[in-house]
């Protein structure tokens, strides 16, 4: 299907959630159908912990993080951008200001693409681009979460166990929804999509019937 984009507005889709609630594979369906571009903005903040843990930064210092900032030496099809290490780093300096002001443009640039654009991340709806056609914000209880996240670290022949990745999530999200800069909140106007108790197809055809209701409530 073909994008209902027009060229006063661009058709924009934000999908918002926390860490392994499956806004990622939401986001790429939905670009798939409506033939739009997806940009998981995620690994940006992951490239900016990935520059910093191997050049043995501390997470824990700003300045360092911003110095981290400079992507030209990272491949965004870097495998170990999806590691549980950088992911942790990824939450930690997505907190300083200044990184986020550094990664801010490309995303808007990508957000107003006269095509229009899928992207998810954690400020989507309410910083990147708070006037999107349609605003998805995707949850799911955290032992869901931790459960998917289990299945497809040992998939990847990780040696993890269900309490550290359930501690893990917990963490993020408290320091994804805790901080100061752009913290993760569903924004007044997303719909909510807990996929909890539905499985990946059921989770797609959930947020593409969203997507649509909401397509035809602003087109009426
Ligand atoms: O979606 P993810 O797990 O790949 O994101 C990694 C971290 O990056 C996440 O813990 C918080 C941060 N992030 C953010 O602050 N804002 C975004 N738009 C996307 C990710």
């Amino acid at each position: 299907m073909t994008s209902p984009a027009t060229t006063d507005t661009p058709f924009v889709i934000a999908v918002d959630g926390p860490a392994a609630s499956g806004k990622g594979t939401i986001a790429r369906a939905l670009a798939d159908h409506y033939g739009l571009p997806h940009m998981d903005t995620g690994l940006l903040y992951r490239a900016v912990a990935l520059n910093l843990f191997r050049f043995g930064g501390d997470p824990g210092n700003e300045l360092e993080a911003v110095r981290a900032c400079d992507l030209s030496v990272i491949s965004f099809d870097d495998d170990e951008l999806r590691s549980e290490i950088v992911g942790s780093y990824a939450s930690r300096i997505s907190a300083y200001p200044a990184v986020r002001a550094h990664l801010l443009e490309r995303q808007r640039s990508f957000a107003a693409q006269a095509g229009g654009a899928v992207l998810d991340g954690r400020d989507i709806g309410t910083v990147i681009a708070p006037d999107a056609t349609a605003k998805l914000f995707v949850t799911a209880a955290p032992e869901v979460r931790a459960t998917r996240r289990l299945a497809e670290l040992i998939k990847r022949g990780m040696n993890v166990h269900y309490d550290e990745v359930l501690a893990d999530i917990h963490a993020r999200d408290e320091r994804d929804s805790g901080r100061d800069a752009a913290p993760l909140v569903q924004a007044d106007d997303a719909l909510l999509l807990d996929t909890s108790d539905m499985d990946v197809d059921q989770a797609i055809a959930a947020a593409l019937a969203l997507v649509e209701a909401r397509l035809a409530a602003v087109t009426r």
